[in-house]
């Protein structure tokens, strides 16, 4: 009977979910969400344009999502924006990229600052053209002091290289003697990774129907959430943020206790 009343109480929520409800519980908010904004290319091809066609439209998904994540008061948002595996795409597309980043960072710069948005970047930025380094350093300076939200753009980003890099230099701390073995954890990692100032990722969204993680945050994702949407990129937008957090909220978080236990608060 009582399994009976609980199957009837979880269809109720469904139905009421599917029906629509589109409010989001902000006491239940991710801190912190992921996503690999992918499929711009196919989108533009749908359309019989050439893929640049469709990293120029992704942009305008990126303005609407970031300006969607402010109003509803989440914390991080990271985004993937060019993978170390990306180098090896077409020297034209890699070269449009890298002029869209440019010209992005100076018109959102409004944008930024008028929502207290941080701006953040993680992954190898010696790779990137001298331009959109200077670029990319300003914007980090103008607006450092934001606090509303803070937007991390992974670029040249790998998640293998980031844990290398942390190997490396907790190692060399070691041979001078800073740190000993013995104070190795999680923390110490955590705190020698590019993300060392920001909390573990909650939610990772990827549109395009694709299912995998292609190198992004590996170590941080430990416990997130996914969501997967089939929309290419440039059709993102705030809207589908916001369904995106009402599917989180509807899931239980176990982190690897049992349900009863959560429900008694143990
Ligand atoms: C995502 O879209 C943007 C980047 C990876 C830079 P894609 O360019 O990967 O588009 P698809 O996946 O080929 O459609
Ligand atoms: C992942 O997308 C990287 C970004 C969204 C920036 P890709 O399109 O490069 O990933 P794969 O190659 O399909 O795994
Ligand atoms: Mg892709």
């Amino acid at each position: 009977m009582y399994s009976d009343l609980a199957e009837k109480d979880v269809i109720q929520v469904r139905t009421k979910f599917m029906k629509g409800n589109t409010i989001i519980d902000t006491s239940k908010l991710p801190k912190h969400i992921a996503i690999i904004m992918d499929g711009n290319g196919r989108w533009a091809k749908q359309k019989g344009k050439l893929r640049v066609f469709g990293h120029k439209n992704g942009v305008k998904a990126v303005r609407d999502t970031i300006e969607g994540a402010a109003e509803i008061g989440i914390k991080v948002v990271t985004l993937y924006a060019f993978s170390t595996e990306n180098w090896n795409r077409p020297k034209h597309e890699v070269d449009v990229l890298m002029n869209l980043l440019v010209s992005s960072l100076k018109k959102e710069l409004k944008l930024l600052q008028d929502n207290n948005i941080k701006l953040q970047a993680i992954g190898n930025l010696e790779k990137l053209p001298k331009k959109a380094q200077k670029e990319l350093n300003e914007v980090i300076t103008i607006t450092k002091n934001n606090t509303h939200l803070i937007l991390n753009l992974a670029i040249s980003y790998s998640a293998k290289e980031e844990i290398v890099n942390a190997f490396k230099n907790i190692s060399k701390k070691i041979v001078n003697n800073e740190l000993s073995i013995k104070e190795i954890d999680e923390n110490i990692i955590n705190n020698h990774l590019y993300t060392r100032n920001l909390p573990n990722v909650d939610l990772v969204i990827r549109t395009s129907g694709e299912k995998r993680i292609s190198n992004f945050l590996l170590w941080q994702i430990a416990y997130a959430e996914f969501y997967f949407t089939d929309l290419f990129w440039p059709d993102f937008r705030k809207k589908h943020l916001k369904e995106a957090i009402i599917d989180y909220q509807q899931r239980e978080r176990r982190f690897g206790k049992t349900s009863d236990q959560l429900q008694n608060n143990e």
